[in-house]
């Protein structure tokens, strides 16, 4: 039974992942942590035998919330963070604990996170990763486990036009959140309280930009060489998670990761731009002469990949995470017309609005990085991920979300979007 819910719930899952699922659900729960429990148990029958069996249970419960393992998670408002959070909860349910602390900026929404919300295990709370009083009381109010951060201001050209708000926020934020988590989980002679991690979610950008040519990768030893302030403030603060690993032996990963797609993407980044505007006859901005190469994900492959590297990774290493997929801006952008055109009924007035005549060359962006392109050699031989979801599959699942969720598009590109939008593509 409780292997064909899991089944229900992922169908592509096979019965082998069923039976891993609840492997590690058996695995996790408090009964096999802490031995002894079931004679626990009985024995506090023995001292109160009018207690029933519902009273069991719910001491049963109880003990097992009060060791749930608790996750903080920055930034779960963004793209990437609400697609982990639902990954999270899509694959240990009621079995662990997640307080989402999110700013909510402009690309922080909580209608990406409406399904969840009303979970008992599921928390929100508005704060600034920079107030280090609003983020220590958090440590000081849960016992936190795991923190997984994602908060960041993450697009380039806000970061050409605005640089000191992604130093704040990056480097100054990341700092906060080491610090907290450190003072939270440090013991008197220097080591960590046990099983205490923290995961920092980085790009693959702080690398730089790669040659056209196809042999070159970026790896875990490839140099920092970051162009933008948005990448060199990333790099920043990938450095300080180093150096609080070196100096005190803080017990932390990196992860760097190549361009991602998928649902609940903010339309000012390439991918839900171009399937914004294709669907309302809009012209198609492609910087410079559009053979850029990025390297796409799956959001959902990312959000497992984290999850991976977390649990199974090697503490103090860095993981590189990426698609294979590389692909020219031009190309993504044909690719979305073409399936666009299969994906619209040809009753829909939309249909005959996406059309190559949309594509609109535009003055390249400043100090445009020509190519991105990881190796995931080290995650995929060290914790067997791999990029799962092929570019085909995941742009049409990416644009049926985007069918079914025309009112949360509106609502985001309403007000400061329009504003934004109108300065940035003014030519
Ligand atoms: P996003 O811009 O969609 O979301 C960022 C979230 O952080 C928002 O919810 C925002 O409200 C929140 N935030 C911003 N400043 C904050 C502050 N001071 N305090 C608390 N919360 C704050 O970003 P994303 O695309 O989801 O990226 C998430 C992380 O992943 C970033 O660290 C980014 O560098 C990294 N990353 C992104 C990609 C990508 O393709 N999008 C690829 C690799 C790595
Ligand atoms: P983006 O989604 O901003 O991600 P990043 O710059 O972090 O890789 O951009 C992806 C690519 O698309 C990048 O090469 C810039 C290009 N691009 C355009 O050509 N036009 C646009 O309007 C945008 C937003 C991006």
């Amino acid at each position: 039974m409780q292997l064909r819910t899991a089944q229900m719930k992922f169908p592509s899952m096979n019965v082998g992942a069923g039976v891993k699922e609840r492997n590690w659900k058996i695995k996790n729960s408090s009964e096999t942590k802490a031995p002894g429990r079931k004679l626990q148990l009985r024995t506090t029958q023995m001292k109160f035998p009018s207690m029933n069996v519902g009273a069991e249970v719910k001491e049963r419960n109880w003990n097992r919330r009060k060791k749930m393992r608790t996750y903080l998670v920055t930034g779960g408002a963004g793209f990437i963070g609400s697609n982990y959070i639902h990954y999270m909860f899509g694959k240990y349910g009621d079995s662990i604990r997640i307080i989402n602390v999110d700013l909510l900026t402009y690309a922080g929404n909580l209608e990406n996170l409406k399904d969840v919300a009303g979970r008992d295990n599921y928390t929100f709370v508005k704060a600034d990763i920079c107030d280090k009083e609003a983020i220590s009381k958090i440590f000081a109010e849960n016992d936190i486990d795991r923190v997984v951060h994602f908060a960041a201001e993450s697009h380039v050209d806000r970061s050409i036009r605005e640089p000191e708000v992604f130093v704040r926020t990056n480097v100054l934020g990341t700092a906060v959140m080491l610090n907290c988590a450190r003072a939270a989980w440090e013991l008197p002679d220097g080591s960590y309280r046990e099983n205490k991690k923290f995961l920092h979610v980085s790009t693959d950008e702080v690398y730089g930009s790669l040659p056209e040519d196809e042999t070159a990768f970026f790896y875990e030893t490839t140099p920092y060489a970051p162009h933008s302030p948005y990448s060199a403030s990333k790099a920043s603060s990938d450095l300080l998670v180093k150096s609080y690993m070196d100096t005190y032996h803080f017990p932390a990963n990196i992860t760097n990761c190549s361009n991602n797609y998928g649902p609940y993407q903010f339309p000012e980044k390439f991918i839900p731009l171009v399937i914004n505007n294709a669907l309302q006859g809009e012209k198609l901005p492609v910087y410079g002469d559009g053979k850029n190469v990025r390297d796409w994900l799956y959001v959902e492959d990312h959000a497992k990949a984290i999850d991976m590297v977390q649990e199974q990774g090697r503490l103090f290493e860095t993981y590189n995470i990426g698609g294979h997929n590389e692909k020219q801006n031009i190309e993504i952008i044909q690719i979305i017309l073409e399936t666009l055109q299969e994906m619209l009924s040809d009753d829909d007035p939309r249909k005959a609005l996406v059309t190559k005549d949309l594509i609109s060359y535009v003055e390249d962006r400043k100090g445009h990085d020509r190519r991105y392109a990881i190796a995931p050699d080290k995650i995929k031989k060290e914790i067997g991920w791999y990029p799962e979801t092929m570019f085909k599959d995941g742009i049409r699942r990416t644009i049926q979300w985007y069918f079914e969720h025309e009112e949360w598009m509106k609502n985001v590109t309403g007000g400061d979007y329009q504003k934004y939008y109108a300065e940035m593509y003014k030519n």
